[in-house]
């Protein structure tokens, strides 16, 4: 098993990095101050989602939400805060945790010294390494809230700063406290390839990469469950399509009778998904069939954090549980040679799309633009002698419309090459919308807005779009795939999605 884990690790060179990973923490936990409220810094526009879901681009997105906000998306500074949750029984207020072993007796905390009176003994309750995880949680939130209105942090490799954050203090914080607090329990039963295993390469490559990352991990991962926030349920839907779907029967019975034996074994063995019903169990998937596999088990679809690219809210992905996964088209299994485009002067194209056919927008999108407008490149397929990243590299919109499924690996793509993505889908929640506003960096175009395309794109500002190509550069970051795996990467942008997901959540 060891053998096939390694299997997209290989592709890497060193690994010496990873020490870095687990000294840094440490260090940077030592730097961050205090909470005092400064005045605000951080300039973000008002007219954003409370939610922290960024906005469509249609004045109609009067469209309520699909899912109630919950408490901790990390929303711009001026949005209320939250009330505290009911449940801070262990964390003191200053979000400080009580907590103490078992057996052990302490005088109360300042109960009545300013009576002079000696403080009584008080026998401390007993908690369960699930309280203790559950108040490690309640500290984390509590002090990500105090930070969304102080200060910055430092930070060696990268300090989050601007509009493209919902807000970047309180994401910062709330990355860095990943980095001190999360565990992640990987179930180690079941065999490749279906298990602890994936595709590296092609447009599922992020099963692969995610599950190889996460197994070879020493910072976030641990052996044991009970120190654990997460369970992560190690199958590839990739995988299960390539080796137990039986071919065009149309049949889903296999796959889906593949993972309820698998969550049978698990809550048969261990006691963790029954305490929870799944809740704090996460599963992902890149592949199209990742939603309706992961109806095989109720708790699962209902529960659990499904870290998905089909991430479409008609078909039941609820942003403030489930967790957007982005899809990278990684052909060789890296992105060598991939990252980096030119400036907007040497841009000449205003808007560029090759592809095929498929689903229901791209139809609609050839049908209004293909050989219509000099300005608009849009091709069914891509023409013979073009070169397809050559053409992102000179344009200056690259249109993403949803494919068979809402999520389109040309949105990385283009923030890769520094090409402004306009998303053009219904429906899609676009990755780490919890922490970025897509809207600052990236165009939305609602499908019923297609005939109106070359004029939204027209109609923005040769500044603004200055502003929003810079910014496309600087997130990129959280889109790069790295081994191992480097801070602030695509690999740690999902387990901050699933981290916050799980800070939202009380198990027990
Ligand atoms: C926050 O920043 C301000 C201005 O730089 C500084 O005066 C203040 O002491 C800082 N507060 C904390 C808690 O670090
Ligand atoms: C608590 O103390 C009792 C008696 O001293 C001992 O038997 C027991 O093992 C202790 N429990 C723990 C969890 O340390
Ligand atoms: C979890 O619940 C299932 C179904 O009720 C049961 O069969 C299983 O034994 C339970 N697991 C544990 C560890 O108790
Ligand atoms: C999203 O889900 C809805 C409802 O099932 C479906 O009609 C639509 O085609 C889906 N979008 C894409 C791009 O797959």
């Amino acid at each position: 098993m060891m053998m096939m884990m390694s299997a997209c690790w290989r592709s890497s060179s060193t690994s010496a990095k990873l020490l870095q990973f687990l000294l840094l923490p440490l260090f940077l936990v030592s730097v961050y101050v205090s909470l005092v409220r400064p005045p605000r810094s951080s300039p973000v526009s008002v007219d954003v989602w409370p939610s922290g879901l960024p906005l469509r681009w249609s004045k109609d997105s009067a469209a309520a939400p699909e899912a109630p906000p919950p408490f901790l998306i990390i929303t711009p500074s001026q949005s209320p805060s939250p009330s505290p949750s009911p449940v801070d029984d262990i964390a003191s207020k200053d979000g400080g945790v009580d907590l103490v072993d078992k057996n052990f007796t302490a005088h109360a905390p300042s109960m009545s010294n300013s009576h002079g009176l000696p403080a009584p003994e008080v026998r401390i309750k007993e908690y369960t390494s699930l309280e203790r995880l559950e108040a490690g949680l309640r500290r984390a939130r509590s002090v990500i809230r105090q930070a969304r209105d102080g200060n910055r942090t430092q930070d060696q490799d990268y300090v989050p700063v601007g509009p493209m954050y919902w807000n970047a203090v309180a994401f910062h914080r709330s990355y860095l406290e990943m980095e001190k607090t999360f565990k992640v329990f990987v179930y180690d039963e079941g065999d490749p390839p279906v298990f602890h295993s994936g595709p590296c390469k092609s447009i599922y490559s992020m099963e692969g990469n995610f599950i190889h990352m996460m197994e070879v991990n020493t910072q976030f991962r641990t052996n044991d469950p009970k120190r654990a926030h997460v369970f992560f349920l190690p199958f590839s839907v990739a995988m299960l399509v390539q080796y137990v779907y039986i071919r065009n029967s149309h049949d889903f019975g296999p796959i889906k009778r593949t993972v309820v034996d698998y969550i049978d074994v698990l809550s048969r063995k261990y006691p963790y998904w029954n305490r929870s019903s799944g809740l704090d169990h996460f599963m992902l998937a890149c592949h199209d069939w990742g939603p309706e596999t992961s109806t095989a088990v109720q708790n699962l679809y209902k529960n659990s954090i499904r870290v998905l690219c089909n991430a479409n809210t008609s078909e039941g992905f609820n942003p403030s549980k489930d967790v957007s996964f982005p899809e990278i088209n990684l052909l060789t299994g890296s992105t060598h040679g991939l990252l980096g485009g030119p400036s907007p002067s040497r841009r000449p194209i205003l808007a560029f799309f090759a592809g095929g056919l498929h689903g229901p927008i791209r139809p609609i999108l050839l049908q209004h633009w293909e050989n219509k407008d000099d300005d608009m490149k849009v091709y069914k397929y891509l023409p013979k002698g073009m070169s397809y990243y050559d053409m992102l590299r000179k344009t200056r919109y690259c249109l993403c419309p949803s494919g068979y499924e809402v999520a389109s690996p040309r949105v990385v793509e283009a923030i890769y090459t520094g090409c402004v993505p306009v998303l053009i889908s219904d429906h899609y929640v676009a990755p780490f919308s919890d922490v970025l506003n897509w809207r600052s960096f990236s165009v939305e175009v609602p499908v019923s807005e297609i005939p109106n395309l070359k004029r939204i794109l027209e109609g923005i500002s040769s500044r603004q779009y200055i502003r929003m190509q810079r910014r496309v550069a600087l997130i990129r970051r959280h889109f790069e795939v790295n081994w191992p795996p480097k801070r602030y990467d695509v690999f740690h942008m999902i387990l901050h999605s699933v981290w916050l997901r799980r800070l939202n959540v009380k198990v027990g």
